[in-house]
This record gives C-alpha cells, structure tokens and sequence, in this order.
C-alpha cells in the first residue's frame, strides 16, 4: 500500500507541475491577447473622439460636447473631455464623478503631447484608459479619454484557471484508477501468487508453478528466484520419489537416483557429451530469436541426463542466430544445469560431413533399407576434418578436468573415440552408436571400414541398442581388422587397449502426467475431428521410417474395411530434415503425392483420412497428440531402437491407447504387446489397424500396461545409469596424461 501512495504521489506531482504549467502558459497567453485586443480597440475609439471633439475644444465652446459622448459612448465604454489644464470639460455619467484616479495619466498625455495607457479603477471597475492629446497647430490644447470596460479579463481568467483545476481533478481519477489496475495486475498479482507458490512449496504440496514473472519489470531478480522456487520443487518431486520408492522397495531409476549413482562412481568428476545435433539450437525469425528443440531421438534421450548430472554437451551450432546467443551457453537458459559448448563448421564442412558422410554414406550403410550409400573422397575428408575439430573443442573443454568422462554419440563421431583417446589416456570413453549396425558384408562395401573401425575402437566402451547390433559390430572387427575379438567378454583386444562393446536399449523419460480426457477433447476441436478413433505418427521424413508403406496400409485399411471410413483419422506429424540431401526432397513429394491422393479418392466432405501436419512440432505438442491418439503407427523399414514408440507409449497416463510397431525396429525387442508388423507387408498392416480398433478394450488396456511399465522401469535413467556402471567398472591403467 505505501508503495502505491508513493507511486501515485510521485504521479500527482508530476501531473500538477505539468498542468499547472501548462494553465498558467494558456492563461498568460490568452491575457496578452485579449489586452491587445482592448488596447486596440481602445485606441481606435479615441481617435475617432479626438477627431470629433478637436474643433470643438479649440474654438473654446464650453457646449457640443455631449452629442459627442451620445456618438461614441457606449454601456462598456466611457468618454471623458479635457481642457489643456487637465479639467474635465465633459464626461460620460457613469464616470463623471470619478475620474480623479485618471487625472495623473491625462496631464502626462497634454503635457507630453502623446497618447498615454494605463488599467485603473474607475467607479468600482476595472478599465483600460486611453487618453491622447488634443492639438492644434501640433500644440497640445486638451485631451479625450477612452475608458473600456476591462472587467471581463479578470473573470477570463478564472474561468481558465477553474477548468484547468476540473482537468486535473478527472486526470488525477484517471491516474490513479490506472495505475492502482496496471500495479495490482503486473505486480501485486503476480508477487502474491509468487508468494503464495513459494508458501505452498514451502509447507510441501507439489503445485505446478506460476506463469513466469513479467521480466521486463522484475528483471533478473523474477527469473532468478521462479527459477529457484522450480528448481526446489524438482528437488522436494525427487526426493519424495525416491522415499517411495524405497519405501514401496522399487529400485526404479529417477533423475535424483542417477545423479547420485553418477557421483558414487565418478565423485565430481564431470560429463562431457559431444553430439551433431544440439540440445536448442536459436533461430532468426524476423526480428526476434527463438528457441527451437530438434526432432531428434538423440536429444530426446540424452537432455534428462544432462540436467540430472549437468556438464558440458559439446554440439554443432547449426542454429541461424546460434553465433548472436553465443558459443558457450547455460541450458535451460532459465535455470541453467549444464553447459552447451558450440562448434561453428563452414557450409562446405557440414555438406561434406554430415550431408555427404553420415548422410548419404553410414546412414544408408547401417540401414538396410535398399538405399544405396554414397562414398565420396571429398566427403570422408570433410568428415576426418570435422571429427578432429570436434575432438580439439572437447580437448580444449576438458583441459582442467581429471579423467573426465566422455559420452560421444552416434556414427557423426566414430573417429573421435581414437583422437580423443590419444590425447587424454586418463579419460574415460564411450561412443554410443545410435543407429543399426549391418552384417559385416554389408558394412564392408565401405572403402574406409578400416579406419572407422579404429576410430571407434578408440574408446573403452562401445554401446548399441541390442545384442544383434553388438554381434554384427564384433564380427565385422573380427574380419577387417587385426586384433583379438574375445567373445567370452564381449570386447576387442588390440595392443594395450581393450574395448568393450555392450547393448544398452535406449528410452525415455518416463511421464508421469495423468490428465487426458479435457486435453483430447481440445485438440480433436482443434483439429476437427469428429471421428471414433483417432491414430498418430510422428516421424522425421526419412525413408527409413516407411511413411509410404505406411500410407499405403491405412488406403488398404479403409477399402478393405469401408466401414471404417468416416469413423477413424490419421494425423502424421512430420517434420522435414536433410532436405539438402535429393533423395529426402524425392521422398517428401512422394509422401504428400501419397496423402493427397488417399484424401481425394477416400476422403469426403467433413472426413479427411489423414491430416498431414508437415512442420516442426516441439516436444510439449507432440505430447498432446500422444495423449489424443487411440493408436500410433511406427512403421520403420529399420531402426536401431525408435524412441516415438517409447514416448508413445510412456505418454498414456490411464494406460489406454495401442501401439503399431514394425518389427525392423530395437523397440520391438522391448514392447511385446505392441501390434507387430512388417512394414513391407501392406495387408499385414492393414489387418493391425482394423485388430486395434476391434480390440477388446480390457485386452487393449493390459497390453498397454504392461508395456508402460516397460517402460517406465527401463527408462533413460536407467540407460545412463548402466552405461555409467560399465564404464566405472573397466579398469583403467594408472597412466599420465600425454
Ligand atoms: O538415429 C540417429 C539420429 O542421430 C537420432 O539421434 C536422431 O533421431 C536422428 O538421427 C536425427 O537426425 P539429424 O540429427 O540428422 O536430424
């Protein structure tokens, strides 16, 4: 309350001294003219009385003189006549017997022989008196006053003085009533409901927190202490987790649990990640900047261990404004638990690295999804280029660091593991490999398999998502390279080093969220859906995700099971990516050729059988479709694990909904109860789509259990937490640092 009596105080000054200035100028102003006016006018009619009553006081006639005053008398303006002695010869009524205080002003005029000025009272009221001199032969003989009524400036200017204090009595209302709105709206609100979350957080109830605090006006201070207040509630969540789960004697991996885990086994020895991919990436778009999260599995899986165990995540700053925000960043930039370390590569660099390399060449190679791989000469040296620069930043990141762990990821960074290993034996490195790894006939068409091979065998500890993966891996070293594969223990033996190579089925955070019905409600409304069922997919555009095959099966759906029709929409959410590369620019045409021709021949008016949304979806939208969708559909023609299933999976809080999944991928090893498939196989497909919506909903709802359960024991946590376990449990040799 004093804060608004200063606040308001301060304006009421302020508004007074303006007004008032103001009035008093207008006043000023409108005197002076209005005093110009009356002087001019008064000096008109004395002219016009002089030239009237001139001959008259020269030939010395002591009458005339009233048909004088009658001429040019008036109720508000008063004629006097003078002799040369200053006697008065003649005057108007309402004057005649006061004019003594003008007798000094009309003596000056004869006297002078000049028109004289002044305000005096004359019988009670304020006049203008103008007397001028009576001549002859240039002598001045006498003189005539004009005396004009002056009384009305006077009460001009009260007037104005009266309307400026009503203008400032409403401006004073307005003030205030705004102000006490725009203070108690953007302050005491906010600070209340500030105050009253901290009370409640304070005394334990996990509530969800306020809006953000207006910055602009509470300025770091807000964003510090919501960001504190956040930050408690996530601990108080965690360890209240934890102490059910002990209690309940769960061995579930938490967020809170893998950060202990990780500084049980490597005290305050910190992470290091390098990725492609970063976590935000900040983009132009007009005049502002905006944050903006991949559709990237990757990060998907990766980011909940960095802000569980913080450190620094090494990545490509690929982002149109990444260079404006800065090359070394706290994430989340509100609440910073780790350090994003950008790389800058020229564009020639990422076409030859990431386009050429890994795109056109690992990928296709590790999926065999029928696309033939690109090996170009310029590509690979690009990507030798790139690797060493990405390992120099992590060097240069881990200078100060006592055997740091490195967790690089995916078939971007296979050279890594070796250049980084040489440099700083005392570090710890696992390269995690996100993709498929092929049969060793398959891997062997590649023209520098040797090297990849030695680069990865850099590290102590090689991750794939299955055994399958980890098999093929180990046979294809057996038979390119020169060193020992023991298979006993899963590892490689070459001089001193030995690798170790493991399966770790990566996942997702799990979600924990239970509201459904409203939010589904919602977004059919906004989408206008009206239909029974609804299903989802959500897919960057990549032929290895079988989008056409998929396509395809939903056609075959509906004409063998017309019936349907009307009664079931599809909603594909994909997101474009490597568009530089032709063959995913072919396939982006042919996914919407696909949707398009399905709409126009199925669909009729007020049903489209698919709604294709083909733009980027953050994180806390997907999830929303999630939770809308009675199914999802990954059809992959080959996936090292597929983390839309996971998150599918995990996001159905009343464990209803059904997952479509292709048997190509790591995820199908894992969730059983999914309705398997063969993507190549069109019927197959159909037949599941028409199985999940003639699905007994008890049944339908144990398998979705059961894998939500899956997936919420084996989670992300949990996947860290393991691959953590390996690599403390390989022994290191006491070495120096070279
Ligand atoms: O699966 C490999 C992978 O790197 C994933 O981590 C990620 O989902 C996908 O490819 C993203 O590709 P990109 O980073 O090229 O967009």
């Amino acid at each position: 309350m004093r804060f608004l009596i200063r606040l308001l105080g301060a304006l009421w000054l302020a508004t007074l001294l303006v007004s008032g200035g103001f009035a008093w100028y207008e006043v000023h102003q409108e005197r002076t003219r209005q005093a110009e006016d009356l002087q001019r006018r008064a000096a008109l009619a004395a002219d016009a009385v002089r030239e009237a009553s001139e001959r008259l006081v020269a030939r010395g006639v002591r009458n005339g003189y009233e048909r004088v005053l009658t001429r040019f008398g008036r109720q508000d303006r008063a004629i006097a006549i003078y002799d040369a002695y200053g006697s008065v010869l003649e005057a108007s009524p309402e004057v005649k017997r006061s004019l003594g205080p003008i007798s000094p002003l009309v003596t000056e005029a004869i006297q002078k022989n000049q028109p004289t000025r002044a305000f005096a009272v004359v019988n009670g009221r304020t006049r203008l008196v103008h007397a001028v001199p009576l001549q002859q032969d240039d002598k001045s003989i006498g003189a005539a006053a004009v005396l004009l009524d002056a009384e009305y400036l006077e009460a001009g200017e009260w007037d104005l003085w009266q309307c400026t204090a009503v203008r400032f009595g409403v401006l004073m209302l307005l003030v205030t009533g705004i102000t006490w709105v725009v203070v108690r709206w953007s302050v005491t609100q906010p600070m209340t409901r500030i105050a009253e979350w901290t009370r409640l957080l304070k005394s334990g109830q996990p509530v969800a927190p306020p809006p953000q605090a207006d910055a602009s006006l509470f300025g770091s201070l807000a964003t510090e202490v919501t960001s504190l207040a956040r930050t408690l509630a996530r601990a108080r969540l965690a360890a209240a987790e934890e102490a059910r789960l002990r209690l309940v004697g769960d061995s579930l991996w938490t967020e809170e649990r893998l950060k202990q885990f990780v500084e049980i086994r490597f005290g305050a020895r910190p992470i290091y990640v390098v990725s492609n991919r970063e976590p935000v990436s900040h983009e132009q778009e007009g005049r502002s900047i905006v944050e903006m999260r991949p559709a990237s599995g990757l990060v998907t899986a990766l980011e909940p261990i960095m802000l569980a165990c913080g450190g620094v995540w090494v990545a490509h700053g690929s982002g149109t404004a990444d260079r404006v925000v800065g090359e070394r960043i706290g994430l989340p930039m509100d609440d910073p638990a780790y350090t994003l370390r950008r790389v800058w590569i020229t564009e020639q660099e990422e076409a030859g690295y990431y386009y050429g390399f890994a795109n056109e060449g690992l990928w296709p190679l590790c999926h065999i999804v029928h696309e033939r791989p690109q090996f170009r000469a310029d590509d690979w040296e690009h990507y030798r280029g790139v690797n060493a620069r990405f390992a120099g930043t992590l060097l240069e990141e881990m200078e100060k660091a006592e055997s740091p762990i490195v967790l690089a990821q995916d078939y971007h960074f296979a050279l890594l593991p070796q250049l980084v290993k040489q440099a700083r034996p005392d570090a710890r490195v696992a390269l995690f490999w996100h993709i498929p790894w092929p049969n060793f006939e398959a891997f062997g068409i590649c023209p520098w398999q040797e090297e990849i091979l030695l680069g990865l065998l850099g590290a102590d500890l090689v991750g794939f998502h299955t055994q399958f993966h980890c098999n093929n891996f180990l046979e294809t070293v057996e038979r390119t390279i020169e060193g020992r594969v023991d298979w006993e223990n899963f590892t490689v033996v070459r001089g001193q080093h030995r690798t170790w190579v493991r399966p770790f089925p990566i996942s997702v955070a799990p979600d924990d969220a239970v509201e459904r019905v409203a939010d589904r409600a919602a977004l059919r409304a906004e989408l206008g859906i009206t239909t029974e069922w609804l299903g989802v997919g959500v897919e960057r555009v990549d032929y290895t995700k079988g989008l056409p095959e998929r396509f395809r099966a939903l056609r075959r759906f509906f004409e063998r099971w017309p019936e349907y029709r009307r009664r079931v929409t599809f909603v594909q959410i994909a997101s474009l990516s490597r568009s530089r590369i032709p063959r995913y620019r072919a396939l982006q045409d042919e996914v919407r050729e696909a949707v398009r021709s399905i709409n126009e021949e199925l669909g009729d008016r007020g049903w489209q059988p698919i709604l294709y949304r083909e733009r980027h979806h953050d994180h806390s939208e997907i999830r929303r479709y999630y939770r809308a969708a009675d199914f999802c559909m990954v059809t992959s023609l080959h996936d090292g694990m597929n983390l839309v299933a996971k998150e599918y999976v995990a996001a159905q809080g009343d464990d209803d909904g059904a997952l479509i999944l292709s048997r190509f991928t790591g995820a199908s090893r894992e969730l059983r109860d999914a309705y398997i498939v063969n993507p190549y196989d069109v019927e197959d497909m159909a037949a599941a789509i028409r199985d999940v919506v003639t699905a007994d909903p008890l049944e339908r709802h144990s398998r979705m259990r059961r894998m939500r359960d899956h997936v919420r024991e084996y989670n992300i946590y949990g996947w860290a937490g393991l691959l953590a376990a390996e690599l403390a449990r390989i022994p290191q040799p006491s070495l120096e640092r070279g």
